[in-house]
């Protein structure tokens, strides 16, 4: 089956449809999704998620351009949502310069209380890092050796990629490795090994060719595990298969 390790079913860019979508996951081969805490206002739709759907899994974290809104009451709420049995990872939680929507320090600060909170609790951690690539990699060094983790929606150079891959991370690999322009993606594709790749959608957003541009949805991981395939040089099922073990064993499902 295939697993998608990351998408937001949470986003009111579903709202007219979810439901219906939901329901067209299995027959699609769509096995398994986790939907990723974004906001504090995410966390309760992603718990009814995983309580409406048997397929949907979720993660409580907070985003770095979202942690303006994160406060120790807030934070105090984590503990309880993330012993909900549907609940395996904390997430997505990590760095953001691009969009630099929250100072450096404040990020930084709620990253590493969500890795110890994540450490506390044994759980695996779902990390957001855009153009924070050596900040990123000091804090994971220094505050989540050892642990499990994913490097979602992963847009850093291969050199970097072996390193997190000898931390026993995984490398979460979305649409835009089906872009014509993501050169820098499909190497790091090549040079990393298959059992170090999870397939994610961040659904909405980030959908693989033919529909770059569109609203994103599980249903168009073929594409990328396909993606996958030409430039390992194996077959699609093959991907999906490993793919799928190596994300039930970056989540202990
Ligand atoms: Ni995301």
């Amino acid at each position: 089956m295939i697993i998608d390790t990351h998408a937001h079913y949470d986003d009111e860019q579903f709202d007219p449809d979810r439901n219906e979508l939901l329901k067209s996951m299995e027959a699609g081969g769509i096995g398994l999704i986790v939907d990723a805490g974004s906001t504090v206002a995410s966390w309760g739709k992603i718990v009814k998620l995983t309580e409406e759907y048997p397929f949907m899994y979720g993660a409580i974290g907070v985003h770095p351009d979202e942690v303006g809104s994160l406060d120790d009451e807030q934070f105090a709420r984590m503990p309880d949502l993330l012993d909900l049995d549907k609940i395996i990872a904390v997430g997505e939680i990590g760095l953001d310069y691009y969009w630099d929507k929250e100072k450096h320090d404040i990020q930084k600060k709620w990253f590493i209380r969500q890795l110890e909170l994540a450490r506390e609790k044994n759980m695996p951690v779902i990390i957001h890092s855009r153009e924070a690539a050596a900040d990123t990699f000091e804090i994971m060094k220094e505050h989540a050796a050892g642990m499990k983790a994913v490097i979602h929606c992963y847009s850093y150079s291969a050199e970097m990629a072996r390193e997190y891959v000898k931390m026993g991370y995984y490398i979460g690999v979305g649409g835009v490795v089906t872009f014509k322009n993501a050169k820098k993606l499909k190497q790091v594709v090549e040079e990393i090994p298959l059992e170090t790749i999870v397939l994610e959608t961040d659904c909405p957003y980030l959908a693989p060719v033919p529909y770059r541009g569109k609203r994103n949805c599980s249903l168009y991981l073929p594409y990328v595990a396909e993606q996958i395939a030409e430039i390992k040089g194996t077959t699609v099922e093959n991907v999906i298969q490993q793919t799928e073990k190596n994300s039930r064993e970056l989540y202990c499902l």
